[in-house]
């Protein structure tokens, strides 16, 4: 039995990286998925490359038009939408005296205020569909504490799940799970960019940043997309119904709480 049978799902940044490893193990247990994503061509061919249940949506969680537009589009193409998840996002590093105010309303703008209007434009929609549904939201280990350099980021993160915390209250009485998935360092085009930011402010070579936070995971390596999907499965599946405003590490054991 799929654990995701015939249940609308929009994934907000699935064109690429954990989006779309979430995406290909929802269509794997049943789901339609929309690969929403402000770079339309590649969720067109992410879309393309996951098969009949996945569809490629154009949409930037910073613009309230665009994000009620993708969850018309969703309603549009499958008549309802039973899961939402909060995944896109942007990351930056600087030292304190020189993060540019551009780099903060950007952070915030897509990780926090894109988070908290898309999920708001989805309980929209869940509760005059009356039946409850799974919202999940990608905070990090980033938002259990700072780092040194990357104190925005960090922010944004702690303020996704304190969002998840407010929000879960709020909506279960509506049926409606909302809880977040907090990853350590995830192997992937995204940690490149962050490599690539570490060697420039550390003065480090390229990839070191990387091995060294990948031998620092407990586990003892860094984690692929795959390993998150069994967490974001179960967050979307009935087996979760009772789990109420909840942040789950899963990061090879980086973060206890
Ligand atoms: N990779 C990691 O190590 C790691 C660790 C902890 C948490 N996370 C979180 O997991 C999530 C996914 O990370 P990833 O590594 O797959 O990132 P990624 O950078 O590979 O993918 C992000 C996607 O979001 C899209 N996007 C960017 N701005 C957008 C906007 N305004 N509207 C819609 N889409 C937009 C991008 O086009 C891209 O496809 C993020 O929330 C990230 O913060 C990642």
């Amino acid at each position: 039995m799929k654990r995701l049978e015939g249940k609308s799902t929009l994934i907000t940044g699935s064109a690429r990286g954990i989006g779309r490893a979430f995406a290909q193990a929802y269509i794997h247990e049943g789901a339609t998925v929309a690969i929403a994503d402000i770079n339309l061509q590649q969720a067109q061919a992410t879309a393309a490359e996951l098969g009949p249940n996945a569809y490629a949506v154009e949409m930037d969680v910073t613009d309230q038009t665009s994000i009620d537009s993708a969850i018309a589009d969703v309603v549009a193409k499958v008549g309802k939408l039973d899961i939402l998840i909060n995944n896109a996002a942007l990351f930056d590093l600087a030292p304190i005296t020189e993060i540019s105010r551009d780099s903060y309303e950007r952070l915030f703008s897509i990780n926090v205020a894109g988070t908290l209007f898309t999920l708001q434009a989805a309980a929209r929609q869940m509760i005059s569909q009356g039946h409850g549904g799974k919202i999940i939201n990608m905070a990090s280990q980033a938002g259990r504490r700072g780092e040194a350099l990357v104190a925005v980021y960090c922010a944004t993160k702690a303020a996704v799940i304190s969002l998840t915390q407010s929000a879960g209250l709020n909506l279960i009485k509506h049926g409606i799970n909302v809880n977040a998935i907090a990853p350590g360092v995830v192997d992937g085009e995204h940690w490149d960019g962050v490599d690539a930011l570490f060697a420039k402010h550390e003065n480090r070579p390229l990839g070191e940043k990387k091995k060294l936070v990948g031998e620092e995971v407990p586990f003892g390596r860094m984690a692929t997309a795959a390993d998150l999907v069994g967490m974001a499965i179960f967050l979307a599946s009935a087996e979760s119904d009772y789990i109420v405003a909840q942040t789950y590490n899963v990061d090879g054991g980086n973060w206890l709480s």
